[in-house]
């Protein structure tokens, strides 16, 4: 499952269908829908109610949590988790995008059955995130990392939302070397990295320069923009 610049993309999440309509003439990329999104939610369906001996059951049994999307451009992994049972959730992103998520959110209200929430949460404005009253049992995001400058602010925003006993999950491609460099290295200071094999992503979803990685925080973590800058 490759880019496709089709405006509508479907995406069923068990008995639903969800219609992402994409913008790709945008200059802003949070109104195209990346396929990471959609490895990381396929993969999420695949093991979140599976019956067979299941790695993922505790991570994925999304009771009783409380959830955020970083960055989630047309909203399709913060629609798809809510529909897998992350009740309480929050979809964020920058200012020029959100009149494409919002959009999203009205056309697929019918088989969401609710309007979740959604406010702009840029990762380098600090009142914004304790606005937004965290701690989260689930910090998630898809396709983030591709500017340089941002990943030390994305990062400490992860650290500053989840709970210490939370998860990050990260729907992941290399789009910039520098970039992903650097998200690594610090990634490596606050949290423990597993990555889902290949073999455990949704076979009709998965691609090889897709990844999906789970973190968790390291005890006594620091945040990554409280040093070196
Ligand atoms: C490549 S798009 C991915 C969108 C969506 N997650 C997906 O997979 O379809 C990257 C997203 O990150 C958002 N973003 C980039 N820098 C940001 C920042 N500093 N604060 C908040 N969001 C940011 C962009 O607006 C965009 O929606």
């Amino acid at each position: 499952m490759k880019f496709t610049d089709s405006p509508v993309i479907e995406l069923r999440v068990r008995d639903k269908l969800l219609a992402l309509h994409q913008d790709n003439g945008s200059m802003h990329v949070g109104t195209s829908v990346w396929p990471c999104s959609l490895v990381l939610v396929k993969f999420a369906e695949r093991w979140a109610h599976s019956s067979d001996p299941n790695p993922y059951a505790a991570l994925l049994d999304f009771r009783n949590k409380r959830g955020i999307e970083l960055g989630t451009g047309c909203g399709v992994a913060g629609m798809g988790l809510f529909l897998l049972g992350l009740y309480d959730v929050v979809l964020t992103d920058i200012p020029p995008v959100m009149p494409a998520l919002k959009h999203n959110l009205k056309r697929n209200k019918p088989a969401l059955g609710k309007a979740l929430k959604n406010t702009v949460l840029c990762w380098n404005n600090p009142d914004q995130i304790k606005a937004l009253n965290p701690p989260f049992d689930v910090v998630f995001a898809t396709d983030v990392v591709y500017i340089e400058e941002s990943v030390r602010h994305l990062l400490s925003a992860m650290a500053t939302l989840v709970k210490p006993e939370g998860v990050v999950l990260l729907g992941y491609q290399v789009r910039s070397p520098e970039a992903d460099k650097l998200f690594w290295e610090l990634c490596d200071e606050a949290f423990h990295k597993e990555k889902v094999p290949h073999e455990h992503l949704h076979p009709d979803y998965a691609y090889e320069e897709a990844d999906v990685f789970i973190l968790r925080k390291k005890q006594n973590e620091t945040k990554p923009n409280e040093e070196n800058s």
